[in-house]
């Protein structure tokens, strides 16, 4: 079967035993060997935040109820990662059509707030998608709603400039209008696999 067929399979039966053992088994940073093996039910991904946006205001879940919520954690420093995520988010929701993509919020949320500003978060997204919304917030916010998306993040060492990368979980999520976890994409998740999957669920 083809990587491709497979995420097609992955994506029709959502709720399988092998998405919640493989979403679950990535869920968990390496050090966390113990919990490795621990297969993560739907219910227990996902809740309720309480962030800024881009310009400044309060934003929390409840504002995007009634939406399909996409969400990715990362920051806007990162090198790589980050941008080849954000870029195929982005080149999905141009494979929708303007009544699917009416249904979706796709949020970005940054686990460097320390240099995520809400203006240096808003301006990042815009680089991607004008539907991207762009929220950061107090550290204790984000690793509240990280960690409730089982979402890691780790600050790495800080260089002779004050640099620093942060290791983080790539994961892109899916929340349903009622605000539940649906299913997330791995990190390197074609474009036109997601579409499919959006698709399906719009
Ligand atoms: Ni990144």
């Amino acid at each position: 079967m083809s990587r491709r067929s497979f995420v097609a399979v992955v994506v029709v039966m959502a709720v399988t035993v092998v998405v919640l053992a493989t979403v679950g088994r990535g869920f968990f940073a390496p050090s966390n060997d113990a919990q490795q093996a621990t297969v993560v039910g739907k219910a227990s991904i996902g809740g309720p935040f309480q962030l800024i946006d881009g310009t400044g205001k309060p934003v929390s879940d409840m504002d995007f109820r009634g939406k399909y919520m996409i969400i990715y954690f990362g920051y806007t420093f990162c090198p790589d990662v980050c941008p080849t995520s954000l870029g195929e988010i982005a080149d999905a929701l141009d494979m929708l059509s303007p009544d699917q993509l009416e249904k979706i919020v796709p949020i970005f949320i940054s686990v460097d707030p320390e240099r995520d500003t809400p203006e240096v978060v808003g301006d990042y997204v815009t680089h991607f998608h004008d539907r991207l919304i762009g929220l950061t917030g107090s550290l204790d916010a984000v690793k509240s709603v990280a960690k409730s998306y089982k979402a890691y993040f780790s600050k790495g060492d800080v260089d002779d400039v004050g640099n620093y990368p942060v290791d983080h979980t790539s994961y892109t999520y899916v929340v349903g209008p009622d605000g539940k976890f649906v299913t997330a994409y791995r990190h390197a998740t074609p474009a036109q696999d997601m579409a499919k999957s959006l698709k399906d669920m719009l």
